[in-house]
This record gives C-alpha cells, sequence and structure tokens, in this order.
C-alpha cells in the first residue's frame, strides 16, 4: 500500500515508508515549495519551543500550560468539520494544534479545494496514503502515523465523522495510549455492512472525549455502556461551517455557469458502495433519475467511484439519453453549498448533506433505508426513500408539487459547537 509524506518530517518518513515497504503515489499538489517549507520551518521551531523543546524553565511552564493536539483528516467530509476547530485552536494560546491529512482522498476535487474553500491552512503533515481495500488503506494510514504520534508525542488526536482515516488514528493513538477525542460521536445506523458503522463502532469505544451533534448520540452512547463523563452533546461542527461561508458561498457563480438561474432543479449525489457498487440499486435508482430528469434538470457532481461503477455496469449510454441527467465534476465547498441552497429537491446517499439540508430548509430525499442521523427526520427536512424506483419519483414528485415538509433546526446546530469543543478540552486537559 502507498504512503507518501510531505511536510517538515519528509525525510524521516520516507525512511519509514522505505522500511515498512510503502510506495508512493500522491502528492499534495507541489508541497513543500521551498518558499512553504521555509515557513513551516520556523513555524515547527515556534510550535518546538512552545512545547518546550528547548531547556529553560520560562519554556518548561509554557510546556504545561499548551496543549499540543494532532487533529486528523483525510477524506472531504473530514475538512468542513475540522475546519472550525481547527481555527479556534490555532487563535488559542491554549493549544498547538497540528493539522494531519493522510491523504485518503488526493484528488483536487475531492481534496485541495476544501482546504481553499475552507479557508484552511495547508496541512502540517500529509501522509499521502490514498486509495485502496479497506485493510490496505486503514493498515497504511495507521503505520504511517504511528511515526508521527511517537515522533509529536500529541497530549491529544482528535478525529471527527466515520470515515477509515478516522478509524486509523483512533487505533494508533489508542494503542500508544495518547486521549482521543470524536467529534460526531454516537451516531448509529444500526447497520454494520457500512464500513461507516464499523468506524463509529470501535472510535467510540477507544475515545476519552465523544462530543455528539444530536440526542441520539447520546442515547445511542450510553446504551453502550459509555461512561456518560466522556459524552458532550455539543451540536454540529458541520453546520459552524456552514454558517460561517453561506455568504461566501452567494457569491458563487456556480448556477449561471450551469444555466440555472430562476430556475427549478433536483440536486444529486451518490457514492455509497451499497448504492453504486450493487448493480441492481444503481439501476433502480437510475431509473428513477430518468424519470424525475423529465420534470427538472439534475445536477450530479459525480464521485470517482460512482463514475467508475457506472462504466462498469455500462450505464454510461443512459446518462447520455437522460438530457437532463446532467454529469458535472465533483464541486468544491462553496459552489455545492450555493447549489444546494438553491435546489428544489436534493437526491442523496451522503450523512452530511441530510444535515445541511435541514438547516437550509431544503427538501431531501435520502436514497437509503436507514440513517445515522434520526433527527433530520424526526424534525428536519429529511425523507428516507431507500432504494425502490417508485417511491424514489413519487416523493420527488410530491416536492416538486410544493408539498414538502417544513422542518425545524435540530438543538445545538447554532454555529457554535466548535467553540464548545475547544472550550471543553481547555478545561479538562
Ligand atoms: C469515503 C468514506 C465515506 C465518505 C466518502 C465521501 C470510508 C470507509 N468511506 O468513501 O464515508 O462518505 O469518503 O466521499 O472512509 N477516489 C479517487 N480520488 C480520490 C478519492 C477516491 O479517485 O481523491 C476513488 C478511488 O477509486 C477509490 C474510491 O474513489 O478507490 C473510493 O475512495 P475511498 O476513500 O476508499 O472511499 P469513498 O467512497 O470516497
Amino acid at each position: 500500500m502507498h504512503c507518501q509524506f510531505s511536510g517538515p518530517e519528509a525525510g524521516s518518513n520516507q525512511q519509514l515508508a522505505k522500511r515498512a515497504r510503502i510506495s508512493v503515489i500522491a502528492r499534495w499538489h507541489e508541497y513543500p515549495t521551498n518558499k512553504k517549507r521555509k515557513k513551516r520551518t520556523i513555524r515547527k521551531k515556534r510550535d518546538d519551543a512552545s512545547l518546550g523543546k528547548k531547556n529553560g524553565e520560562g519554556i518548561m511552564d509554557m510546556q504545561r500550560k499548551k496543549i499540543h493536539i494532532l487533529n486528523i483528516v483525510g477524506a472531504r467530509p473530514n475538512f468542513m468539520k475540522i475546519a472550525p476547530i481547527h481555527r479556534l485552536m490555532q487563535a488559542s494560546d491554549r493549544f498547538v494544534a497540528t493539522l494531519v491529512h493522510t491523504g485518503q482522498h488526493y484528488d483536487e476535487k475531492m481534496s485541495q479545494i476544501f482546504f481553499h474553500d475552507l479557508n484552511l491552512p495547508e496541512p502540517d503533515i500529509y501522509l499521502g496514503c490514498g486509495s485502496g481495500s479497506h485493510a490496505q488503506q486503514t493498515g497504511a494510514i495507521m503505520i504511517a502515523l504511528e511515526r508521527i504520534l511517537l515522533e509529536r508525542k500529541p497530549q491529544l488526536v482528535l478525529v471527527v465523522g466515520d470515515v477509515n482515516s478516522t478509524l486509523a488514528a483512533s487505533l494508533v493513538a489508542s494503542k500508544l495510549q495518547v486521549p482521543i477525542a470524536h467529534v460526531e460521536a454516537g451516531l448509529r445506523s444500526f447497520d454494520r455492512t457500512m464500513p461507516e458503522e464499523i468506524n463509529r463502532l470501535v472510535t467510540d469505544s477507544l475515545a476519552d472525549f465523544l462530543f455528539v451533534t444530536e440526542e441520539s448520540g447520546r442515547r445511542n452512547l450510553l446504551h453502550e455502556g459509555i461512561d456518560p463523563d466522556k459524552i458532550h452533546f455539543v451540536g454540529n461542527v458541520m453546520i459552524d461551517s456552514l454558517m460561517s461561508h453561506l455568504k461566501r458561498a452567494q457569491q458563487s457563480t456556480v448556477l449561471d455557469d450551469l444555466g440555472l438561474n430562476h430556475q427549478p432543479y433536483a440536486l444529486l449525489t451518490l457514492h455509497r458502495p451499497s448504492n453504486v457498487d450493487d448493480q441492481r440499486n444503481f439501476d433502480q435508482i437510475l431509473l428513477a433519475l430518468e424519470q424525475i430528469a423529465l420534470r427538472v434538470p439534475i445536477i450530479f457532481p459525480i464521485h470517482p467511484r460512482s463514475r467508475k461503477m457506472l462504466t462498469q455496469f455500462q450505464f454510461d449510454h443512459r446518462i447520455a439519453k437522460a438530457k437532463n441527467l446532467r454529469l458535472i465534476e465533483p464541486l468544491g465547498y462553496l459552489d455545492f453549498l450555493k447549489l444546494m441552497n438553491h435546489a428544489s429537491l436534493v437526491l442523496t446517499d451522503s450523512g452530511g448533506i441530510q444535515e445541511e439540508t435541514t438547516v437550509l430548509g431544503i427538501p431531501c430525499l435520502t436514497l437509503r433505508r436507514n440513517t445515522e442521523r434520526p433527527v433530520t427526520v424526526e424534525i428536519g427536512t429529511n425523507v428516507l426513500v431507500g432504494m425502490d424506483t417508485d417511491r424514489i419519483v413519487e416523493e420527488s414528485f410530491k416536492i416538486l408539487d410544493g408539498h414538502s415538509r417544513q422542518g425545524q433546526v435540530p438543538p445545538l446546530w447554532d454555529g457554535q459547537a466548535a467553540q464548545r469543543i475547544v472550550a471543553i478540552l481547555a478545561q479538562r486537559l
């Protein structure tokens, strides 16, 4: 499996990669250039000093005060969750926050564009682990991260969401007895065929701080026997990002670019293995989309996994025929937010989009049989429709005919979740 390290530790990590027989596939775009490397070295020296790596009592005093945290990201839905937390930690004199990108997602449109749109600094450490089977990907990330943790000796590893990078980082930290904070803990679909459910279960069983977004999260964790002292209901960091970027997103020209101004349209995302790797389910969904596209254009920013499977199942000709089903490249955060905010209807199998549409008040049909985010169905705008063609069409037409549910914003989804998380960590560590 492949990992390429860059960042200040590039030299030593490449030696590790060699020892671990990890080969090289990906690069954080042109990173680090000499200028960036210089800036980074200065920052590293500053961080080292603040961590008491030099002798001297004043610095040792600072060491006691500063909390060194590794913030881990890897895949697209992680970036908007880490952004508000990392920003607050950087602004605070209580933390030294190091941003580590595992490289699980590596395409410009799946990764770098989000750093730009979210004003996130480039990662301090990029592991370049890339794609592979679950075991290959998780194992490669674990091997690479273990070295980073041994070198950096953080006081906490903070992970977000439920992707393989979240799981890998939690396993490594826990074996090295580094405390773990899990943001978005406790969500359960109760469907163990979903890789994310396994990631969530393992991560939560290892975490020391469990930050939950909705009441069901707390309930699930208590039911699993997690110590209530570890559970903190803080709200939703994804909504922090949404709220702080909505104004900028309004300036996006994506509607004009797609010729959609003042026209109703549906927005679609689809990438779950259960939908796109399963030919029958993909076919059922496509049949529904073909019918909906007779009424409104459907904009489909397509995930690399889904594009690959469309071709493998020889569905390309159907897409070409359904003129109103418009496949486009994956979009950046701001363009996607604008498209979502103006859509008549969103069809999705993503987790986060169920939450974002609920806050925006946009009708959402989730192409799954279950959701780990029940509050979006109970009080939000989300309806679970599964993969049945007739049901998807019927519910879509209801919405297009003006019969959509009016949702409410769930408790504590107020843009302040990262503040609460950082305050709890500052107090408890
Ligand atoms: C991952 C997460 C999923 C999340 C999704 C968001 C896991 C188990 N799954 O799924 O929870 O909803 O990200 O996108 O962690 N690929 C590229 N370029 C990239 C990344 C991936 O071409 O930058 C292709 C590769 O063929 C790869 C496939 O997409 O094999 C799947 O990528 P992977 O990271 O394994 O999972 P996702 O389906 O993206």
